[in-house]
Parts: structure tokens; sequence; C-alpha cells
């Protein structure tokens, strides 16, 4: 789309350019803020799967995370460290879908937080729903899924 625009420029709107030049915030540009190097596990976000991820983490996640993910469950006073808080989208943000993926399936012992459990019986969609669920609660910033380029 934007490969339109290039054939008007010709040369004689050089002032024009610069002034784009120096304000412009592209949108094409990468998202090396939030967005993980290289591809990264793929969560659909849509709001049947983070209802459905929801569902699970309330009876998987809660308990330790608490509802609202800020890492305050009802047994998060006995854990050292504490757990996660989810709605730090600071710190949520950069880890990759995979990781979650990996510290839900595999527990936190092999990334040196054995206060986190493995839960190996949950099947691999109902975790990348339990993703897409934790994903929608972070904040300051929220969660933006990289773009899709048809990988
Ligand atoms: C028994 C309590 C407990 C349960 C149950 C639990 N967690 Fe955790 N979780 C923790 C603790 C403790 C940490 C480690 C905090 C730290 O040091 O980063 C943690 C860390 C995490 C992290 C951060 C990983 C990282 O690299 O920083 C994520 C994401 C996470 N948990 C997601 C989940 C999800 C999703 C579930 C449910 C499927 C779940 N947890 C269930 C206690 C728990």
């Amino acid at each position: 789309m934007l490969l339109a625009l290039s054939s008007c420029g010709g040369g004689s709107n050089n002032q024009l350019n610069q002034n784009n030049a120096t304000s412009d915030t592209s949108a094409a540009a990468p998202a090396t803020s939030t967005a993980p190097a290289g591809p990264d596990l793929v969560i659909d976000m849509s709001p049947a799967n983070i209802a459905a991820g929801k569902g699970t983490y309330e009876v998987t996640c809660a308990p330790c995370h608490g509802a609202n993910g800020k890492g305050d469950g009802p047994a998060a006073a006995a854990l050292n460290p504490k757990p996660r808080d989810h709605t730090n989208g600071a710190y949520m943000n950069k880890l990759t879908n995979q990781h979650i993926f990996d510290v839900i399936k595999g527990g936190g012992a092999q990334f040196g937080y054995p206060g986190m459990p493995a839960q190996p019986q949950l099947a691999d969609d109902t975790v990348k729903n339990v993703i897409a669920f934790v994903r929608s609660l972070a904040q300051n910033p929220p969660y933006t899924p990289p773009a899709t380029a048809s990988k």
C-alpha cells in the first residue's frame, strides 16, 4: 500500500519530504519494543479463546496468581518469590508465547522458580487459550500481538 505513494514524490518536494521524515511515526515500523525476535508460538486472541482460557485459569492458576492475575491468590501468601503479576505489561510483554507455554507445561523449576508447578495434563490448545487470557490481562502497556505476516 505504501508503495503507491512513492510515485508522486518526484524530487521537487524536498521540504515536504523532510517534514515527513522528522515527524514520521510510521505504523510500518517494526514493533521492536514488544515483539519478540524471530518466529514465536502464534496465539489466537479471539474473544472465544480468551473466555475459554479464563475458565482454565480460574481453576488452575488463580489460586496462586489471583483471579485478576495480580499474583495475589490465596496460595500466594506462602510463596517466595510471589507468583508473577500478569497485569504488569512492562514485564509480561517481554515474555514470548513460547516461554509462557513452556512455563505452564513444564513448570518454573527449569527457569529457576520452582514455586510455579508444571501442568502437563493441559492440552496444547488449552494452554494456548490460557496464554490468550493471560495476555489480555496486561496493562501499562497492554499486550499487542505481533503482526502476523502469515508465516
Ligand atoms: C502453586 C502456585 C502457582 C500456580 C498454581 C501457578 N503459578 Fe505461575 N508462578 C508461580 C510462581 C511462584 C512464579 C514465579 C514468580 C517469579 O519468580 O517470577 C510463577 C510464574 C509464572 C509466570 C512468569 C514466568 C516468568 O518467566 O516470569 C507465568 C507466565 C505464570 N506463572 C503463569 C501461570 C499460569 C498461566 C498458571 C496456570 C496454568 C500458573 N502460572 C499456575 C506460582 C504458581
